[in-house]
C-alpha cells in the first residue's frame, strides 16, 4: 500500500503537542454566541473568498457547474490527500500530493471531494484506539463529504456524473471503515451511504451532517423516543448533541427538551430550540426533581445520566461505559436516513451547526483535528475549500 503513495511526501505538522496549541492565528476567536446557525452562513461568506457561494438560494446546479467546471470531471489518477501511516498524535498528519485516486466499486461512485468534516472518531482512529479492526495503514482520514459525482460504477442504480451529494463514507465507523477517506480530492463511496445533498445547504454546510445527524437520528429511535416524549441531550452544544436537540423537537415531536453545556453556550442551546438549558458548570442535572423519558448522553456520563431518567425511561449512550438503563450502539451509515432527513433540513427545520473557528481550509488539518480534540468545538468543525 505504501506504493501508492508518493516518495516526495510534504510534512506539514510540527512536533508539537497539538493539546498546547492556539487555535489558528488567521482564524477569528470562536464565537460562542451565536444566536442562530444561519449566522454562520454570513460569517462563512464572509470569512475568506471561497470558490463556491455559500449561500442558502444558489441554485445547486451552478455549484455543480462551477466544479464541475473546474475539475472538468476529468479524474487524475494521483490526488491531494491528508494521510497517517502511523498511530499517533496529529502530528503523523503528512499532506502528500500523489495519493493515488481510489480504485471503483461496482456500488460505488467516485466524489470530487468539495467539504469534509471532522468527528472525534477520526482522532480516536488516529490514535490507535480501533486498530483491531481497522482498515490497513496507511490512511487517509475522514467520514464526512459532501462534493460532486464525477464517475459512477457499473451496478450504480440512482446517482450520475454531476450529483451533488452527501454522506458518511464508511458503513460501519469502527469495523473497517474506509482506507481512502474523505480529507482527500476524491473519494469512492456506495451509492447506498450517500444522498443527494439538501438544496438550500452549501457543501460545507452539508459535510458537517452525516455522521452526526445519522448517530442522532439512530440513537432517538433505538430509545423508541417518539412524540410527546421528553429528552435530557448531554453535551448539547457538540456536533452531535446540537442535532439530537433538534431532531427530538422538529423529527419526532419531543414535548420537551433540556440539554446540559458549559456557560457561554447555553444561548446556543436556546437558539437550538431547547426548552430547559443547564449550566453543567452550575448545576447538577441529575438531581435536578424533573426526570425525562429519554437521557441522550453525547459525553459519557451513564451513571449519573442513570438518576436522571424516568421509571422505564432510557440513556442512549455514545462514549464510555453503559450499563442498564443505558445502552451504546456504533451508528451505521445509511443515505436513506439522510434522504429522510432531507425536507427537514430544506425547510430549515433542521440546520447545520458549524464551529465559527472554521471552516479550516485544507491545508489546515492538523490545525483543525488539534482543535476538535479540545472537546471544546461548538458544532462541527469542517474542512472547506478542498484542495
Ligand atoms: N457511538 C457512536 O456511534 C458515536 C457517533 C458519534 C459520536 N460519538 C461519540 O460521542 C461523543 C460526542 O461526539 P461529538 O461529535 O458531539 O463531539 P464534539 O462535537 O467534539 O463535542 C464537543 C462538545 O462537548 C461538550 N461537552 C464536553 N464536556 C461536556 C460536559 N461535561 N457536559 C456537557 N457538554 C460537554 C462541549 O461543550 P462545552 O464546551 O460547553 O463543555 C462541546 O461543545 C464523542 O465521544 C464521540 O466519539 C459516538
Amino acid at each position: 500500500m505504501e506504493a501508492l503513495l508518493t516518495q516526495t511526501r510534504i510534512l506539514i505538522t510540527t512536533k508539537t503537542n497539538p493539546l498546547s496549541l492556539p487555535p489558528p492565528p488567521s482564524l477569528p476567536k470562536p464565537s460562542l454566541s451565536l444566536p442562530n446557525p444561519l449566522n454562520q452562513r454570513t460569517q462563512l461568506t464572509h470569512r475568506r473568498p471561497l470558490r463556491l457561494s455559500a449561500s442558502a438560494q444558489r441554485a445547486p446546479s451552478s455549484a455543480a457547474a462551477e466544479v464541475a467546471a473546474a475539475s472538468g470531471l476529468a479524474v487524475p489518477s494521483k490526488m491531494k490527500a491528508w494521510v497517517y501511516s502511523e498511530y499517533g498524535d496529529a502530528s503523523v498528519l503528512n499532506f502528500d500530493e500523489g495519493v493515488s485516486v481510489p480504485d471503483l466499486g461496482e456500488d460505488q461512485v467516485l466524489v470530487r471531494v468539495v467539504a469534509a468534516a471532522l468527528n472525534p472518531v477520526d482522532f480516536k482512529r488516529r490514535l490507535g484506539k480501533f486498530k483491531a479492526t481497522d482498515s490497513p495503514l496507511p490512511t487517509v482520514p475522514g467520514y464526512d463529504v459532501a462534493g460532486i459525482v464525477v464517475k459512477v460504477g457499473s451496478q450504480v442504480k440512482t446517482l450520475k456524473v454531476g450529483d451533488e451529494v452527501y454522506g458518511d463514507i464508511s458503513e460501519k465507523a469502527l469495523e473497517g471503515p474506509k482506507q481512502f477517506g474523505s480529507l482527500a480530492e476524491y473519494t469512492a463511496v456506495e451509492e447506498k451511504l450517500l444522498a443527494l445533498k439538501p438544496r438550500n445547504l452549501d457543501f460545507a454546510q452539508a459535510a458537517s451532517l452525516p455522521l452526526a445527524i445519522e448517530t442522532a437520528n439512530e440513537g432517538l429511535e433505538r430509545s423508541g423516543f417518539s412524540s410527546g416524549k421528553s429528552i435530557l441531550v448531554l453535551g448539547g452544544a457538540g456536533g452531535v448533541g446540537s442535532l439530537v436537540i433538534q431532531l427530538a423537537k422538529s423529527v419526532f415531536g419531543a414535548s420537551r427538551v433540556a440539554a446540559t453545556s458549559s456557560t457561554g453556550k447555553l444561548d446556543i442551546l436556546k437558539s437550538l430550540g431547547v426548552d430547559l438549558a443547564i449550566d453543567y458548570t452550575k448545576e447538577n442535572f441529575e438531581e435536578l426533581p424533573e426526570k425525562f423519558d429519554v437521557v441522550y448522553d453525547a459525553v459519557g456520563q451513564c451513571d449519573k445520566a442513570a438518576k436522571a431518567v424516568k421509571e422505564g425511561g432510557s440513556v442512549v449512550v455514545l462514549t464510555g461505559a453503559a450499563s442498564p438503563p443505558g445502552f451504546r450502539f456504533v451508528v451505521t451509515s445509511n443515505g436513506a436516513v439522510l434522504a429522510k432527513l432531507n425536507p427537514f433540513l430544506e425547510s430549515g427545520k433542521v440546520k447545520p451547526l458549524i464551529d465559527p473557528n472554521g471552516p479550516f481550509p485544507f491545508s489546515k488539518v492538523v490545525e483543525a483535528f488539534t482543535y476538535l480534540e479540545t472537546g471544546r468545538a461548538t458544532g462541527k468543525v469542517v474542512i472547506y475549500p478542498i484542495p
